[in-house]
C-alpha cells in the first residue's frame, strides 16, 4: 500500500460526494499527490480499487495534468510559468537565474533534495507575471530579489 489510512478515508470521503464516480478523480489524485509528492502506476491502482473506477481513467486524468509530477521530485517543487504573459515578462531569464542559483538544470533536483525546477504552462496569474507556483504557493511580480528571499526562507524552514 503507498496511500495512507488516512489518504484512503478522505479520498473516500470525497468520493461520496459525486453520484458519478469519475468526478471523484481529481479530488483523490490530489490527496494522493499531497501524501506522495509524485503520482506513479501503484497510485493510480490503489485510487482506481478505493473508489471503484478503472485504473485507465485514474491514469489519463493524472497525466493530462503536468502539474502533477509523475516521479520522485524535491521537497519544494519550483513550477516557473512559461507561457505567453510570462514570457514576455523574462520567464526563461527567470529560470536561468533559478538554475544558477540552485546549480541544476530544469527537470533536475537539488543533491540535498529540497528543490526541483520545472516550468509550465499558464498558472491563471497572468496579470501578476512572471510567476512560479512552489508546492501549493503562488510567488508573483517575480524579481531576482523575490526569487532569492523565497529561496531563502524555504531553505530556513528546513
Ligand atoms: S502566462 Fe504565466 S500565469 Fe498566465
Amino acid at each position: 500500500m503507498i496511500l495512507t489510512e488516512e489518504s484512503v478515508r478522505n479520498i473516500e470521503k470525497k468520493a461520496a460526494r459525486y453520484p458519478n464516480k469519475l468526478s471523484a478523480i481529481l479530488p483523490a489524485i490530489t490527496i494522493a499527490y499531497r501524501q506522495v509528492g509524485h503520482l506513479n502506476a501503484g497510485v493510480y491502482r490503489e485510487i482506481s480499487r478505493i473508489i471503484d473506477v478503472p485504473y485507465v481513467e485514474v491514469a489519463e486524468a493524472a497525466t493530462f495534468y503536468t502539474l502533477f509530477p509523475k516521479k520522485p521530485v524535491g521537497k519544494y517543487l519550483i513550477q516557473v510559468c512559461h507561457n505567453i504573459s510570462c514570457a514576455l515578462l523574462g520567464a526563461d531569464s527567470l529560470v536561468a537565474y533559478l538554475e544558477g542559483k540552485l546549480g541544476i538544470k530544469k527537470g533536475e533536483t537539488t543533491a540535498d533534495g529540497l528543490f526541483t525546477i520545472i516550468t509550465v504552462e499558464c498558472l491563471g496569474s497572468c496579470a501578476t507575471a512572471p510567476m512560479m507556483q512552489i508546492n501549493q504557493d503562488y510567488y508573483e511580480n517575480l524579481t531576482r530579489e523575490k526569487v532569492d528571499k523565497v529561496l531563502e526562507e524555504l531553505k530556513a524552514k528546513t
